[in-house]
């Protein structure tokens, strides 16, 4: 097994109460997670189970109120550090991308972002555009004039154009028809086996995550209350919880 490339140990998260004070909510309960270089790790659970907050969490967008996290092995501190390594594709494309952009901008500006030169990036963003499986000439095109999964596409090349160690798909395929989807999550497969990411895919669909990932977590109320291989997993689920997602499918 390769060394984690961000590895969770028992951390907490406890968004503050309202304005009108009161007490906080605790998101996170204790959760300890690894996911290895090249490792796809499923997360599902219900709604609000904090699967968005491990993920912001991960991204080092949300400090942890109590627990340790490591980024390729170092203390996660250094934000300067992390630059361009970690990154995030999310469920709509819309978010990411800029409307008044050309998608061959959007995809390239992450390499601004830390310093790349010109040319290099002009390179990088057609070596990407083809590794999505998109021509050359969608690069001078607006989101707005692209199908809902080539948007998605352009979305995952500017995730994944500065190399980045680690990703999560938060409901990345989720607005996706069903065709688009299953395109989709082999380009997934297929960029990951290129790059060497690691990734956490968060799906509410659990045939989905089963096809991306080596392992799976399933989280409950802030909590990872199963863990283990995706193959094993769904064959002999062992918390209740599982067993009764399991059923559901
Ligand atoms: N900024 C915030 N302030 C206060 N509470 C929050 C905040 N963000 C999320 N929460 C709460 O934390 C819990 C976990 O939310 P989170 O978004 O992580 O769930 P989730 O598992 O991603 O859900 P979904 O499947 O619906 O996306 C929810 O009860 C939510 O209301
Ligand atoms: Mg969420």
């Amino acid at each position: 097994m390769h060394d984690p490339v961000i590895a969770l140990e028992d951390v907490r998260v406890t968004y503050r109460g309202g304005f009108l004070g009161g007490t906080g909510f605790d998101a996170l309960r204790g959760v300890s997670l690894d996911v290895a270089a090249g490792e796809t790790v499923g997360l599902v659970g219900e709604s609000g189970s904090g699967k968005t907050t491990l993920a912001r969490v991960c991204l080092g967008l949300l400090a942890p109120t109590a627990g340790q996290m490591r980024f390729a092995g170092q203390p996660f501190g250094k934000l300067r550090q992390r630059r361009g390594q970690l990154s995030v594709v999310l469920q709509h494309p819309e978010w990411a991308l800029n409307p008044r952009l050309r998608c061959g901008r959007s995809v390239e500006e992450p390499l601004v972002l830390i310093g790349v030169p010109a040319a290099e990036r002009r390179a990088r963003v057609a070596a990407i555009l083809d590794q999505v499986g998109l021509d050359p000439g969608f690069a001078a095109r607006l989101p707005g004039q692209l199908s809902g999964g080539q948007r998605q596409r352009i979305a995952i090349a500017r995730a994944l154009i500065t190399s980045p160690r680690f990703v999560v798909f938060d409901e990345a395929v989720s607005a996706l028809d069903v065709s688009v989807q299953a395109q989709a999550l082999n380009l997934i497969r297929d960029l990951q086996a290129e790059h060497g990411f690691g990734a956490l895919f968060i799906s509410h669909d659990l045939a989905a995550t089963r096809y991306v990932s080596d392992r799976i977590a399933v989280m409950l109320e802030g909590q990872i209350v199963e863990e283990g291989p995706a193959a094993r997993f769904y064959q002999t689920p062992e918390h209740p919880y599982t067993r009764a997602l399991m059923a559901a499918v």
